[in-house]
């Protein structure tokens, strides 16, 4: 649905874009009231700051202009002159509001310089993107493969504590935060019409098993519900996990859920021991075609293991799914469970 990569030479085929509605210059409080009473009747806001470039080492500067956008309206607050009140605060913590960045964490930590508020409500295009195979992060390039369109970066690092702004700065203000608006409308029109159940069944299992292990100390706990959530999800064949262990180092049977199986498997043997050695995950649409394949149970048609890593990227378990027909793991499943895998890092 879209492309995953774009060539800085694709890019610059593209038309610009540029915000076309109204921009609302915010300086005042009274002008802040209004502006705030306006934006918390929308459900979906662009989000962006822009600060001062700072050439050299030292203090960070606070942002001095915030932007809010919806596709035909864009605020930009001067927060030199109004600071940061609570009007917009609330705004920023509402979790029904969407406020949509790129690279929000930054923006966030520059806020809070002012005053410290609760974000939420917020959604990175940086995240999302993934779920739709874009591997760009950058809003430019992310605006180039969802929006077809090219935004300008000429005044990305002028003075924006200047006031009044240029008609180009406030221009490109305003632009930054209605493109991530409008990525975020494309990307929700494209989703759900576009996800698989199978997709929407892994959400739900990313989602709970995120859930079960936010306060999960116990790494056998957590591979236990792990392996119950996807038999019960899925009705695999067998689900369950390999940790390494022992001298000399080999895979250890672990919470699993399905038919007794092998307790002992070398390195470099077997589906879980090549997925071990070569720290990546293999799927395996016909076991008999896979030299060296374990058969723990005569019905396992086709298989896919994970390896599960630490925080130091050394495997230190794996994920083995087995299915009892051929052809039943493809890279949506392999995209899912690598990030159900991703839970365990903080647990080692
Ligand atoms: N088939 C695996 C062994 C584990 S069982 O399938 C549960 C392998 O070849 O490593």
């Amino acid at each position: 649905m879209f492309v995953s990569k774009i060539e800085k030479n694709e890019m610059d085929q593209l038309p610009f874009i540029s915000f076309k509605g109204e921009i609302h210059r915010i300086s005042t409080k009274q002008q802040t009231l209004k502006a705030a009473a306006w934006l918390s009747q929308q459900s979906v806001l662009g989000f962006d700051t822009e600060t001062k470039p700072r050439f050299s080492a030292g203090k960070m500067f606070k942002p001095a202009l915030l932007q809010l956008s919806t596709k035909d309206r864009s605020y930009l607050f001067h927060l030199k002159k109004t600071g940061f009140p609570s009007v917009l605060r609330e705004i920023l913590s509402r979790k029904d509001l969407v406020k949509v960045g790129a690279a929000i964490r930054d923006d966030i930590v520059g806020l809070q310089r002012y005053d410290s508020f609760n974000p939420a409500g917020f959604v990175d295009l940086q995240d999302i993107a993934e779920d739709y195979g874009i591997a760009e992060k950058s809003l430019k390039k992310l605006t180039a493969i969802v929006l077809g369109k090219r935004i300008s970066k000429s005044q990305q690092i002028s003075n924006w504590e200047a006031y009044p702004l240029s008609t180009a700065q406030a221009m490109y203000a305003a632009t930054d935060a209605y493109v991530c608006h409008q990525i975020y409308h494309v990307l929700m029109e494209h989703g759900e019409e576009k996800k698989s159940p199978r997709q929407r069944m892994y959400e739900e299992v990313l989602e709970e098993a995120t859930r079960l292990m936010k306060d999960e100390t116990d790494l056998i706990a957590a591979m236990a519900n792990v392996s119950a959530l996807l038999k019960e999800k899925f009705n695999f064949w067998w689900v369950g996990f390999y940790r390494v262990q022992g001298k000399p180092k080999e895979l250890v049977l672990g919470p699993f859920q399905g038919p007794p199986a092998c307790t002992h498997i070398p390195y470099k043997r077997g589906v879980c021991g090549t997925a071990w050695e070569k720290q990546m995950t293999l799927i395996v649409p016909n076991v008999e075609e896979f030299p060296g394949h374990i058969a723990c149970s005569l019905y396992s048609r086709s298989e896919i293991v994970v390896p599960v890593f630490d925080a130091q990227q050394k495997v230190r378990a794996v994920l083995d799914i087995d299915s009892d027909r051929l052809n039943t793991f493809d890279t949506l499943d392999k995209k899912y469970l690598e990030k159900i895998c991703r839970l365990f890092k903080n647990l080692y």
